[in-house]
């Protein structure tokens, strides 16, 4: 596969599956509480995509993964799925919500804290973010995947954190996962030069303590190897002739 270059007609169909999955991320934030069990968010999650969005959750038997959302607790990185435990106070969350609307996805994280969380975790989730915009305002036609994943790493270390590399973002369109890689490590100048028309996710998963990773036997949900705290942010973003457009922006971020 190359990398997919989007019509103007598709580009539409982009920015309403991106405020769709933007929206889900708006909607779950007063369910994120002590007690809630990530099988209940889960559900909220997908009624809201199916009966009120009229949309899919594109996660739903995506290579066998069985439910409609990720959610990734403390120690791990990505790809956790919803269960019967409930959150406690003091636990950080990844939800990562992707819709199809329209035969086109759209695909965005963010971090959520629980109750009373700790100073070292909500330095963690600030500087993870921090490193997602430093990424993102990279973005811009002439421009390379390399100076992207420069930018996010010299921070991310800068701050004596890790940048997980055995997942990265990717480009999107009509398939969830398109070219290019998007590596959230690298060295400025290098690899593939970003052209206007482009749609791909930023996604960098940042942790506390060695960037090793492991999946557990779920076959799905990765964890650091240390279990130090990991967390992530994810956009889905549009690349145009002036620069880029975030395409999963929420009205806190406006
Ligand atoms: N949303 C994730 C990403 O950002 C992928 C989840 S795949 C799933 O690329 F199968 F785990 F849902
Ligand atoms: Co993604
Ligand atoms: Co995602």
């Amino acid at each position: 596969m190359s990398i997919i270059i989007k019509t103007e007609s598709e580009i539409n169909k982009m920015r309403i599956a991106g405020r769709l999955a933007a929206e889900v991320l708006e909607m779950i934030e007063p369910y994120v509480i002590p007690g809630v069990t990530t099988n209940e968010l889960d559900k909220i999650c997908h009624d809201y995509i199916v009966d009120v969005q009229k949309a899919i959750p594109a996660p739903l038997n995506y290579h066998g993964f069985p439910k409609s959302i990720c959610t990734s607790i403390n120690q791990q990185v990505c790809h956790g799925i919803p269960s019967e435990k409930k959150l406690k106070s003091g636990d950080i969350v990844n939800i990562d919500i992707t819709v199809i609307k329209d035969e086109y996805h759209g695909d965005t994280s963010k971090m959520f804290c629980v109750g009373e969380v700790s100073p070292h975790a909500k330095r963690l989730i600030k500087v993870t973010r921090e490193a997602m915009f430093l990424g993102i305002e990279q973005v811009k036609p002439s421009a390379t995947l390399g100076d992207i994943g420069h930018a996010v790493q010299k921070y991310a270390e800068a701050n004596r954190y890790s940048v997980v590399r055995e997942f990265c973002g990717h480009g999107i369109g009509k398939n969830f996962h398109e070219d290019p890689h998007v590596l959230h490590y690298g060295k400025a100048g290098e690899g593939e030069v970003l052209e206007s028309g482009m749609i791909l996710t930023i996604e960098p998963m940042i942790n506390i303590g060695k960037r090793h990773v492991k999946v557990l036997a779920d076959g799905w949900t990765a964890v650091t190897k240390d279990r130090t705290l990991s967390a992530q942010w994810e956009h889905t973003i549009l690349v145009t002739p002036g620069g880029y457009d975030i395409l999963t922006l929420r009205q806190e971020e406006m």
